[in-house]
Formats: structure tokens, sequence, C-alpha cells
């Protein structure tokens, strides 16, 4: 049986770690965050990485690890909030099963990515929140081109047993 991955994206804080890996277990699928695996491939953080080699470094190694996971099945993969804005990652990752947008208000956002400070260097700016409005309003089109679900409401089981409605359905 052909077992097709589960794609969560989605702007930054709007929970595709947590709820990629509440689902993962869920359905016996191998969970793959793309941030962690590019950590994990080059030995630095992804501040690190930004600082060191620029933000054209991280998209091109973003690119690369889409390569592959397009080569894959049985996976849930929670993609970083800016993956998805190369559209070319978005037609290998589409090949592959459904990808589904979460999401959440601005101020949910930024109580939820300052729970992790210093982790998102696009974030590093004097007026955060500022700067999730700009970006959200930049990404707005892309977002929406994915099925859309708001984290705001329901506990993460109830997300999870949505995210699955939302991949069974035509
Ligand atoms: C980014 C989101 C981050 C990370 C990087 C850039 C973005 O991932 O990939 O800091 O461009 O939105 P999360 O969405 O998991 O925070």
């Amino acid at each position: 049986m052909p077992q097709p991955n589960i794609i969560l994206t989605g702007f930054m804080g709007t929970g595709k770690t947590t709820l990629g890996l509440l689902l993962a277990k869920r359905i016996d699928y191998e969970f793959i965050d793309t941030d962690a695996m590019i950590e994990g491939q080059i030995g630095q953080t992804i501040t690190e990485l930004f600082q060191k080699r620029g933000e054209a470094a991280f998209r091109k190694l973003e690119s690369e690890l889409v390569e592959k996971l397009a080569q894959k099945e049985g996976l849930v993969i929670a993609t970083g909030g800016g993956l998805v804005l190369n559209p070319r990652n978005v037609a290998l990752l589409r090949k592959t099963g459904k990808i589904i947008c979460l999401t959440a208000s601005p101020e949910e956002i930024l109580v939820r990515v300052t729970k992790s400070p210093n982790v998102r260097p696009l974030l590093q700016e004097e007026d955060p929140q500022a700067k999730i409005i700009e970006l959200l309003r930049q990404r707005s089109s892309v977002y929406q081109q994915f099925l859309q679900l708001s984290t705001s409401d329901l506990s993460p089981d109830k997300l999870v047993e949505e995210i699955l409605r939302l991949t069974q359905s035509p």
C-alpha cells in the first residue's frame, strides 16, 4: 500500500513541529523536521548558519533536502516556514502527498515564538510583532494556495484528527 506523505507548513510558531510529532506517532509514520535535519547535517543551528553563511545558503540546503525527501513515503514532514516560498520545493513535495498550512494570529505567533528566543533569525528585530505582520503579508498568497487549518481553537489531539480528515478529503 502506498503511504502518501503528510506535509505541514505555515508561518513560524503555528505548531508544525508539535503537531507533526503527534500526528506521526498517531499514524506510525516517520517524523521529519526540515530545520532539525539541516541542523544535524551541518552541525550548526539555523541561527549560526544565517549568521555565518546567510539566508541564501540555508535556502539552498532546504531545497537539497526537499529533493531527497521527495523520494520517500510514509513521512510526516514539518517544513521550515519559508521552505514553500520556493515553487520548486512545493511542486516536489506535492507529488508525494498533501500539504496542509497551519495558521495562527500574529499575536499568538508572537507569544509562541517568544517562548523559544534566539532560534528564529528572521525575527531578531527590535519590533518582532511588526516583522511578523510584514512577513505574513508578504507570504499570504503563497500560504493561501494550501488547505488551511487554524491552530488557535482546538486541542492538539483534535487538530491531529482534523489534519487526518483534511488529508483524506479529495
Ligand atoms: C523560517 C522559519 C524557521 C526556519 C528559519 C526560516 C522562515 O522555521 O526555517 O528560521 O523563513 O519562516 P519554523 O517555521 O519552524 O520556525
